[in-house]
């Protein structure tokens, strides 16, 4: 059908046109404006078109080559071998067709790989000339790129002259210059306080930072490198697995997470096994890449086009996809805290549909200059939740105006204040705000705080639309008969909620008072008063320089505590929920002398499992240890968790001694 053909034409054309863009503006601009995922897709639609209908292959299509052209600036270099780009696979499917070819290629039953982990930052090619480094060049469109040797040379890993034996008269590097997350999160806070702007994720730093006209520039950013292949005509060991060890006794930098894998089943493993480490590395990978060990069978199989028939790129699922920003909402919280919300075009990224996210204050929706009907760049990565990275200004819609906090609140129509260095806007309805209201009582109902069993949001709205219930106080007067009227709220429901109310009654003094919501009280630190002071009242009557000795609390906490005790209605609240039956259990003082860990100082590094830093700190303290930032010979031990920091170097310097996890939870396990 003539019709069908010249509609694959033009979406074949349309692709390749939109390819063309992107690559221009990911290789040379260094300003993407699609996610990654949304290029590959394109990319494998064209793919797929062209394999369909070869007679619409053109030499010049973006299948046939691999970057774009170098831009101005720099240097225009010629790689001596050209720098190609990898296959990718998105399935395992897609990965055993790849061990199944290779094994018919070879005639072989089973293949050795190697495994790496795929690298997010630029392919750097590295020539060194009697050992020492004289070109380095970016990829460029593979076959010429752009020489960027000074600023190569200021990248620390990268050593300007290789070491040990048999140094071969000329040899070719390539490799990955990237940057650390830390590095990235440092480079980011400094430009963006320079009001500079700033990089939306680590790979687009690293390129912009490499292709500095001004190595002074680049010398100052925290780029790093991991080399994965190499070529020379002196001659290197015959499996790929060997030249990295050989590179590496050269002193080149190769990455510690590389493995060897047999079959299918082993670069299964190996996937599953950098999944797995990808949020615990401090730089960015966006898959792994698979690759023949023996050179001689690479040789074998050859090359297809753009890219080797021995190498197979495995992406991991999109952490980053771009969305449309549908409208921006400002959700009112307990304390009347006014939190700008994305709502988004549903999204799957990081393995979930993402539909919102916050937008955290005003002032972060103007420094990421996102607006409403923007096109930006979601990102969810590992269990954290869901971020608006940036907009992207490119494909801003003319209608698209900046937002502005409004100065009513949207729940109640009370006036919005905002106060003076403070980054969040507050509704000042107080209680009159049902938003507030409604978050208050969430927050009391909480399995952390008075774990009111089947008090969940809905139920807490309709109380609260009804007027039926205006304090937390007012939860204890409800019975069947008024909570069988609500909606969808059967005799059974309702017996139940007052049996759980009536249940709940009965706490501890650390529940109660982290469910009264004072502002910075967190379940941790309304453990530390509850142990101080043994009762409300202590608490209630305490001067603000006791309060701010205790354990968790400084001077901000112990004001929030003493403006809440102020606050008539706040006590009135307190009566109430008293005078409605509800107790606690009296926990007596201890003396801090007394205590297990009296005496003792404990440094954590690294992050826990078990736990979160914070909380194994308030452990330790709750047992009457000091729980310090730095380690020095008074420290009692160092506790450290995986990729413990410096302190751990420093407790082996000093002699101090290390436990890990298991020695904590078991160290406080015995003094329960
Ligand atoms: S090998 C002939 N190994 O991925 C094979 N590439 O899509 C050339 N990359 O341009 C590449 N980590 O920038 C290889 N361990 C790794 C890698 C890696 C990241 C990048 C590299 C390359 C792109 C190919």
């Amino acid at each position: 059908m003539a019709g069908a053909t010249s509609t694959v034409k033009d979406r074949v054309a349309e692709l390749r046109a939109a390819i063309e863009e992107h690559n221009h503006r990911y290789y040379v601009l260094d300003r993407p404006s699609v996610s990654d995922a949304e290029y590959d897709r394109l990319l494998r639609e064209l793919q797929e078109l062209e394999a369909e209908h070869p007679r619409l292959i053109e030499p010049d299509s973006p299948t046939q080559r691999v970057g774009a052209r170098p831009a101005d600036g720099f240097e225009t270099v010629t790689h001596s071998i050209p720098m190609l780009s990898l296959a990718n696979a998105f399935s395992n499917e897609e990965v055993a067709e790849f061990d199944r070819r290779l094994r018919e290629r070879l005639d072989l039953d089973e293949l050795t790989y190697v495994i790496e982990p795929k690298l997010d930052g630029l392919a750097i090619a590295l020539r060194y000339e009697h050992g020492r480094l004289v070109l380095g060049a970016t990829r460029g469109d593979g076959r010429q790129g752009e020489n960027v040797t000074t600023n190569v040379r200021t990248v620390r890993s990268i050593p300007l002259k290789l070491r040990g034996n048999n140094i071969p008269q000329a040899l070719e590097v390539r490799g990955e210059i990237f940057m650390e997350r830390s590095g990235f999160e440092q480079l980011n806070r400094r430009l963006s306080e320079a009001g500079q702007k700033t990089f939306v994720n680590p790979r687009n730093a690293a390129a912009g930072s490499l292709r500095q006209l001004d190595p002074a520039i680049t010398a100052q950013r925290p780029l790093r490198f991991y080399c994965y292949g190499a070529a020379t005509e002196d001659g290197l060991p015959d499996t790929h697995l060997g030249c990295l060890e050989q590179l590496q006794q050269w002193g080149l930098p190769v990455s510690p997470e590389i493995s060897q894998a047999s079959g299918l089943e082993g670069l299964e493993a190996g996937y599953a096994r950098l999944a797995e480490r990808r949020n615990e590395l401090d730089y960015e990978i966006d898959g792994v890449v698979y690759k023949l060990d023996s050179l001689d069978q690479q040789g074998e199989v050859g090359f297809v086009s753009r890219a080797p028939r021995w190498a197979l790129a495995h992406k991991f699922p999109a952490q980053e996809e771009i969305t449309r920003l549908l409208a921006i909402e400002v959700q009112v919280g307990r304390t009347g805290a006014l939190t700008p919300v994305a709502r988004l075009e549903p999204v799957f990224v990081g393995g979930v549909t993402v539909t919102n996210a916050t937008l955290h204050n005003a002032e972060e929706v103007q420094r990421k200059d996102v607006r409403p009907g923007d096109w930006v760049v979601v990102r969810r990565a590992g269990d954290v939740i869901p971020e608006v990275v940036a907009s992207v200004p490119e494909r801003r819609p003319s209608a698209a105006r900046p937002w502005v906090m409004p100065s009513n609140c949207p729940e109640c129509g009370s006036a919005v204040e905002q106060v003076d260095g403070e980054a969040v806007a507050r509704c000042s309805g107080g209680l009159v705000c049902p938003a507030q209201r409604r978050r208050a009582l969430e927050h009391f109902a909480a399995r952390s705080a008075m774990d009111i069993d089947g008090l969940g949001s809905k139920l807490i709205a309709q109380l609260v639309e009804a007027d039926l219930v205006l304090s937390p106080a007012d939860l204890y007067r409800l019975d069947e008969a008024t909570l069988q009227q609500l909606d969808r709220m059967g005799r059974k429901s309702a017996s139940n909620l007052v049996r759980a109310l009536e249940q709940s009654r009965h706490t501890t003094l650390a529940r109660l008072l982290f469910a009264l919501g004072i502002r910075e009280v967190g379940e941790v630190t309304a453990a530390q008063l509850a142990r101080h002071f043994g009762s409300l009242q202590g608490i209630a009557e305490a001067d603000a320089e006791v309060l701010a000795g205790v354990p968790d609390v400084g001077p901000v906490v112990a004001a929030h505590v003493q403006a809440f005790f102020a606050e008539p209605h706040n006590r009135e609240v307190i009566e109430q929920l008293l005078a409605a039956g509800v107790e606690y259990e009296v926990e007596t003082p201890r003396r801090p002398e007394a205590m297990p860990l009296a005496g003792k100082t404990y440094v954590l590094t690294g992050s826990l499992q078990a736990m979160t830093r914070a909380r194994a700190r308030a452990a330790l303290e709750e047992q009457g240890a000091k729980v310090t930032s730095s380690v020095s010979k008074n420290t009692t031990a160092v506790i450290a968790g995986t990729q413990p920091g410096s302190k751990l170097e420093r407790a082996s310097d000093l002699g101090v001694t290390v436990l890990d996890e298991n020695a904590l939870l078991a160290l406080l396990s015995s003094l329960e």
